[in-house]
């Protein structure tokens, strides 16, 4: 048996952890893994790919980025020379059921985000076998409680906001640190809180200017005399202002809405500003433990579910969320690693011997 994979969209903390996964759980069933290079160009008749053998991927899961390589939607569009997202899918189809006969690659496994995964559903619609694999730094992907990549930007975010912290004490200024989550707050609302932000701002919440002028007052009025304020990339200014990037797109490329709300609420308060766009710091870099295991776990399982031919399923972290539990459920009786369970499963996957 011969499967494939590709990562596709923003790169992410993460990702080569997938592969890891994903190679060596194949490799124990003794199937190969056709690695396709650049996310879904890689399935374009001059599109490259790569035969990845668990040799290939020994000490893939600490590194950043993907060693496979991707692209984002835009940049694919263009390499196949239309916009017209219909016309897209068609190529798309066409092209994956060539390729993959041609490789003899019986089942795909599509690593990405929202975008990516539609058209993985159109694939599998189509009759492709295909996985997908939930990816994104934004976190912001239903019917997963978690993807990697999260946990990485989060501490990315912590690390900046540690830093921060004391130059903006020691200037007595008020910083606004802009952070990624183009739809959601996930990474803002985390990363702000862990970093002891003073205000959070995120695309759920809609904000007031005069609210967050009123805090960074009062806070000045007590005494302190700096504030953090966090904002997400995705929220907009509450009076209508348009603070997007001239392609209409989004992300941290021309400055986004911290630098218009550092003025903005500069102008209100009297306050020093400072903005700081965190931008791709929180995209690269080594994915954090969390992250190397979830990717890693998360591949482990895209092969099971090749193997049980479970096919046009997303791959799935769930139950995450602070309940509580009556006391006396929790004491007179430690829990133990289940020796039979899927994170063991992954480890013996990636070839670590348990020693049985
Ligand atoms: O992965 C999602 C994301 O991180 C968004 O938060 C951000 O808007 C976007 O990627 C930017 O990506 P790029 O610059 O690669 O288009």
């Amino acid at each position: 048996m011969r499967i494939g994979i590709l990562n596709s969209g923003g790169d992410c903390p993460g990702l080569n952890a997938v592969i890891h996964g994903v190679v060596g759980a194949a490799s124990k069933l003794g199937w190969e893994v056709v690695g396709f290079r650049d996310g879904f160009e890689g399935l374009l008749p001059d599109g490259e790919h790569v035969l990845l053998n668990p040799a290939d991927t020994v000490g893939i899961m600490k590194l950043g980025g993907t060693i496979l390589g991707t692209t984002n939607k835009t940049a694919f569009a263009t390499k196949v020379g239309t916009s017209n997202l219909k016309e897209v899918a068609g190529r798309v189809i066409e092209m994956t059921k060539q390729t993959l006969a041609s490789l003899r690659v019986e089942a795909l496994i599509v690593v990405g985000g929202d975008g990516s995964l539609g058209t993985a559903l159109h694939l599998f619609r189509a009759g492709v076998p295909v996985i997908g694999v939930p990816k994104t730094i934004d976190n912001d992907l239903q019917a997963t409680a978690m993807t990697f990549g999260f946990d990485s930007a989060v501490s990315c975010v912590v690390d900046a906001l540690d830093r921060l912290h004391t130059t903006a004490v020691s200037h007595k200024r008020v910083m606004v640190v802009e952070v990624m989550g183009r739809s959601a707050g996930w990474i803002a609302l985390w990363g702000g809180i862990a970093g002891g932000a003073n205000v959070i701002l995120i695309p759920e919440i809609e904000f007031s200017l005069e609210k967050v002028a009123e805090c960074v007052l009062e806070r000045e009025k007590n005494g302190n005399h700096s504030t953090m304020i966090v904002v997400a990339e995705g929220c907009k200014m509450p009076d209508g202002e348009q603070v997007t990037r001239e392609d209409g797109g989004y992300g941290p490329r021309f400055g986004g809405i911290g630098e218009v709300l550092a003025k903005r609420i500069g102008d209100m308060t009297g306050k020093e500003m400072r903005a700081c766009t965190l931008g791709h710091l929180q995209r690269g870099g080594e994915p954090t433990s969390l992250d190397r295991i979830l990717g890693a776990r998360f591949g482990v399982k895209a092969v099971e579910l090749v193997r049980e031919e479970n096919f046009g399923r997303m791959v799935s972290y769930q139950a995450y969320h602070v309940d509580s539990v009556p006391i006396e459920a929790a004491v007179h009786k430690l829990r133990s690693v289940d020796a039979e369970g899927e994170v063991v499963k992954t480890a013996r996957a990636v070839g670590i011997s348990l020693g049985d």
